[in-house]
């Protein structure tokens, strides 16, 4: 799995985690199961900003099923290092009462700024709640009371990843590959 680090990241990224091939074909997969489990359904997709906005725009692509697309966003991290607070932003506008909803998350770590947010969703009312996240982390910091992950696209280290979405700092977020950050 493990190609290279193309020249122009090598001074900020260590490693390639998820190539682009790996993570289409697994993208794709997920489309399909999504777009089998959600037919006649009408889902609303809900990506939580900023970091999935990359993964949402692939997934959706690959899904066949109808299906409509909302933000929400959630602000837990400053750099590397979890701030301990979750901000959330944009739910006075969402109306998704009855609404079979799919959160489209980037990376669940502890898994508490998704309980935070469920928490939130589901005085909103939907008919159906489900979670999908592009990448897991293995992490022994994972809280035994938040939600369940319905779908995930990849399990990973604890390690802080950067690229297709994932930043420091704001930076790197366009990389077609995941990578493991440099940390120096
Ligand atoms: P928790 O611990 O609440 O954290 O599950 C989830 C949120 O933290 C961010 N996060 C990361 N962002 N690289 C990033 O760019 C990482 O390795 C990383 N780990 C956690 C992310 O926004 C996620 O929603
Ligand atoms: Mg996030």
């Amino acid at each position: 799995m493990s190609s290279k680090v193309p020249e122009e990241w090598k001074n900020e990224v260590s490693d390639v985690l998820f190539d682009s091939e790996t993570i289409q074909n697994r993208i794709r997969e997920l489309g399909k199961q999504l777009s089998l489990d959600y037919r006649n359904r009408k889902p609303v997709l809900l990506g939580v900003l900023t970091g999935s906005f990359v993964f949402l725009a692939d997934l959706i692509r690959s899904m066949n099923c109808d299906l409509e697309i909302r933000f929400m966003r959630a602000v837990s991290y400053d750099g590397t290092e979890s701030t301990g607070s979750v901000t959330i932003e944009g739910l006075e506008f969402l109306n998704i009462q009855s609404r079979d909803v799919v959160l489209v998350e980037d990376i669940v770590d502890t898994g508490l700024t998704l309980k935070w947010i469920c928490e939130k969703l589901q005085k909103l009312q939907p008919s159906s709640l489900k979670i999908c996240t592009f990448l897991s982390k293995k992490t022994s910091r994972r809280r035994a009371d938040v939600p369940k992950v319905d779908y995930v696209g990849f399990e990973c280290e604890d390690q802080f990843v950067v690229g297709y979405g994932f930043d420091c700092d704001q930076r790197l977020r366009q990389l077609d590959f995941v990578g493991i950050y440099k940390t120096s």
